[in-house]
């Protein structure tokens, strides 16, 4: 297998677990990053994100001599006097004026480091980046000896890792073949299949994928709400669709909505690209308005559970909020379904108390406002009129919901990702409303 010398750009969740797992597979690696406090805890093997393996494996390769920590690309690109074969573009493509993704920092970066990346070196792009970033970055580089290809990540958090190292596929696109092909090799040791195509196909699969995740949900969401509406059980409805090979069982569950830091991000980014082509993407539309209806729907579910009536006032009913983060396995607040049922449920004057395994007490961030967290669940529950389960995280499953009923003021419980098993909280004394279960 050859090894490389690769340049890593970014040491966010995509960049540090880039960084890791390919030394994991035998290359030397220099991870660079502008926050130098940030590369001095890397350095010594601190890791700030919520991954399973990663800081292992970060430690495995500083140990080994193949993991190196750097400030800033330049020093990347000098880390060896030979310089990087392959440099990885990770840094954050936030969401920027209308939904566009804001490319300013891919752009710094290759402004930096376009005299000093080294003839022969491959650019690749690793962040999320619209159609056409790829010829964006060759044009700004103007180097006819460096070679710009597009190679998207398709990492879950809490599963980075997992992801990284066993692939459904691996995506690489550009002009020059070459190019693509010695990137597509630096995967080779995990034998995934891989699509080698031009880079505006390859920037566009990693959209197209996410969106059609979202609107897998959207449609189960949807669904879920008809079986509540018909009398009919999505989990059955759901088992019985996804045996069928051409659905699968995966991204069948209902919720509260889906979120996260990349499906409401890469759906309007989708939006965006589609008008600039002057096309209306109708369904990416749709799954964008079930995604909030869904959000809207589980408050009425509480408002019903806990008023009785449809309409019925929830000013100042103290509601629990089991699970904040936007899935179970991460800390990850960012757009929360939970967060976005929990700000509609404030609006309606209901006062909030919040638990959730990932989170302490006195986490700043700004979207907790108005939710007293607290790090017991038995004590969020404390004089609740209702307990509103809004993240999967599988702990809520053995809580005693027998010492939860004498705790609450009303038990009921408003499971909104049909996580426990009815039975055992009916036996506790609660009632259990789930999504689609009638
Ligand atoms: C997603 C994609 O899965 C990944 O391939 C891409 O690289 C980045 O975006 P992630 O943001 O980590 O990954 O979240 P994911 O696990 O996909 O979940 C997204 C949202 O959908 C979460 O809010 C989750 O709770 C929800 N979800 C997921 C459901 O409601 N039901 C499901 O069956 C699966």
């Amino acid at each position: 297998m050859f090894v490389r010398r690769i340049a890593v750009v970014g040491t966010g969740y995509v960049g540090l677990t880039t960084g890791a797992c390919l030394a994991s597979l035998g290359h030397d690696v220099v991870c660079a990053d502008v926050d130098a406090a940030k590369v001095e805890r890397l350095r010594r093997g601190e890791i700030d994100i919520l991954e399973p393996g990663l800081a292992e494996l970060v430690a495995e390769g500083m140990a080994a001599g193949r993991l190196t920590f750097v400030l800033g690309a330049t020093s990347a690109m000098r880390h060896t006097a030979e310089g990087p074969e392959v440099m990885f573009l990770c840094v954050p493509t936030p969401m920027g004026v209308g939904g566009v993704a804001d490319l300013s920092i891919v752009e710094a970066v290759v402004e930096e480091v376009r005299e000093l990346l080294p003839p022969g070196c491959v650019v690749v792009n690793k962040s999320t980046v619209p159609v056409g970033t790829a010829e964006r970055t060759a044009e700004l580089l103007a180097r006819d000896d460096v070679a710009v290809v597009s190679n998207p990540e398709f990492l879950r958090e809490g599963s980075a890792v997992y992801d990284f190292l066993n692939p459904d596929r691996i995506v690489v696109g550009g002009s020059q073949q070459d190019a693509a092909e010695r990137v597509a090799a630096l995967y080779a040791r995990l034998g995934a299949p891989t699509v080698l195509t031009d880079a505006p196909s390859a920037e566009l699969v990693k959209y197209a994928a996410n969106c059609f995740l979202a609107m897998k949900l959207s449609y189960v969401n949807a669904v879920a709400e008809l079986c509540d509406r018909l009398g009919a059980d999505i989990t059955d409805v759901t088992e019985g669709m996804g045996y069928d090979k051409r659905i699968g069982q995966a991204f069948l569950q209902p919720g509260p909505g889906w979120g996260g830091s990349c499906l409401p991000k890469d759906t309007s980014a989708m939006l965006q690209l589609a008008d600039a082509a002057d096309f209306e993407f109708r369904l990416i539309r749709a799954t964008i308005d079930t995604n909030t209806r869904q959000r809207q729907r589980m408050v009425e579910k509480v408002r019903l559970a806990v008023t009785g009536k449809r309409g019925g006032s929830l000013s100042h009913k103290r509601i629990a909020l089991f699970g904040l983060t936007f899935k179970a396995g991460t800390d990850d607040l960012r757009d929360s379904p939970a967060l976005a049922v929990a700000a509609l449920l404030r609006q309606a004057g209901a006062d909030l108390v919040g638990y959730d395994p990932a989170l302490r007490p006195d986490n700043p961030h700004p979207d907790l406002t108005g939710v007293t967290v607290v790090d017991d669940p038995y004590l969020a529950a404390k004089d609740a009129e209702a307990v509103v389960v809004l993240t999967e995280w599988p702990e809520f499953r053995s809580l005693d919901w027998s010492r939860l009923a004498e705790s609450v003021s009303r038990p009921t419980v408003i499971d909104t990702r049909n996580l426990l098993d009815p039975a055992v909280a009916r036996r506790g004394g609660f009632e259990w409303i789930g999504i689609g279960k009638s």
